[in-house]
């Protein structure tokens, strides 16, 4: 079996100019849960491939997740990354575009390692991807401006902005192994559900996490008024005086008050449970979905998978 983490750290970065590859390196070397690589390679496996096959995709995704990182980290003014400072803070803004930028290039250049005769299908998921990601980006931007976002309108964002990498990890691989398309479509509904409830645990995280463990600050998504699976409920939820404290906190600018106040107010709707379900729901879909695929141990691995997702605290 491939050690995926080891080949990332492998990745050579000390080219010049150090400006623009050193973060690339420090981003790439921080660690992370090496999720998306991981999907690709014990899908090609789910069907009898060769891993090897599906390494420069793999490598690919992971390169392009950590770019998206980068970019994300400016757009939610993150400080904090798998418990060190985000490029931006280390260096600057302008080091987290740029750096970003290259990482993309390097991500196409990774898959462009593929099998020749595999790359055009390959490419044209990529680059679906990437645009379902952009988008998904824009409405979580566009989210925080609003107080009227329903939970479908959420669902569809996060599907977007986090799902559709995954899902995509899980079809590539597949098709790669030789998988047949309707069961390449399987795997990647598998990973849109799970996509949900990994997004839905992250929002959760964002509240109730250990930052040691979590790796990032803590109440980030309250400060900006996400509209994370927690506040779509608790706006749903919250009635007369509340309904009103929840108006009033998300008028202000982010603060430590600001979210304390918004958690006892999550806390007291029981906000908790009802996004607990909803991961709980979307693990379920995504294990009921697995029926339909091969049975052997990778499957077994991806069901080992959602379950240790469930309960991450990391
Ligand atoms: C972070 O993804 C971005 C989200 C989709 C929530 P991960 O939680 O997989 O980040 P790393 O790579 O493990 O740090
Ligand atoms: C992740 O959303 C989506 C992408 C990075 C594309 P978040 O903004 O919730 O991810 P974290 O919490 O910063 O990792
Ligand atoms: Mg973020
Ligand atoms: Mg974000
Ligand atoms: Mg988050």
């Amino acid at each position: 079996m491939i050690d995926i983490n080891a080949v990332i750290e492998s990745l050579d970065w000390s080219r010049e100019p150090k400006g623009l590859y050193e973060p690339i390196g420090y981003a790439l070397s921080s660690g992370g849960k090496r999720l998306r690589p991981q999907l690709a390679l014990l899908a090609c496996r789910l069907f009898g491939g060769d891993e090897t096959k599906a390494l420069p995709v793999a490598l690919a995704l992971e390169v392009f997740h950590n770019f998206t990182l980068l970019h994300d980290d400016v757009m939610d003014r993150a400080a904090v990354r798998r418990g060190r400072p985000t490029v931006h803070v280390q260096w600057n803004y302008n080091t987290a575009i740029l750096s970003g930028d290259q990482m993309l290039i390097e991500a196409y250049r990774l898959l462009s390692e593929v099998e020749a005769n595999q790359l055009p299908n390959l490419l044209c998921w990529f680059n679906e991807m990437a645009t379902g990601i952009c988008e998904g980006q824009q409405y979580d931007v566009d989210f925080e401006q609003r107080d009227d976002v329903t939970i479908e309108e959420y669902i569809q964002m996060i599907r977007l902005k986090t799902s559709v990498l995954l899902a995509n990890a899980l079809r590539s691989g597949a098709y790669i192994a030789g998988a047949d398309p309707q069961q390449q479509q399987c795997l990647y509904d598998w990973g849109i559900h799970v996509g949900l409830a990994f997004q839905i645990q992250d929002d959760m995280l964002d509240v109730y996490g250990d930052p040691n463990t979590f790796g990032k600050a803590i109440g980030g998504d309250i400060c900006c008024n996400k509209k994370t699976y927690l506040l779509l409920t608790a706006l749903q939820r919250a009635q007369g005086e509340d309904k009103k404290a929840l108006m009033k906190w998300l008028g202000q600018l982010a603060s430590q008050d600001k979210i304390q106040a918004v958690t006892a107010l999550y806390d007291k709707l029981g906000v908790r449970a009802v996004a607990e379900q909803a991961i709980r729901s979307h693990s379920e879909q995504a294990m009921a979905l697995m029926a339909n695929l091969p049975h052997n141990e990778a499957a077994d691995q991806l069901n080992q998978l959602v379950k240790k997702l469930q309960n991450r605290k990391s």
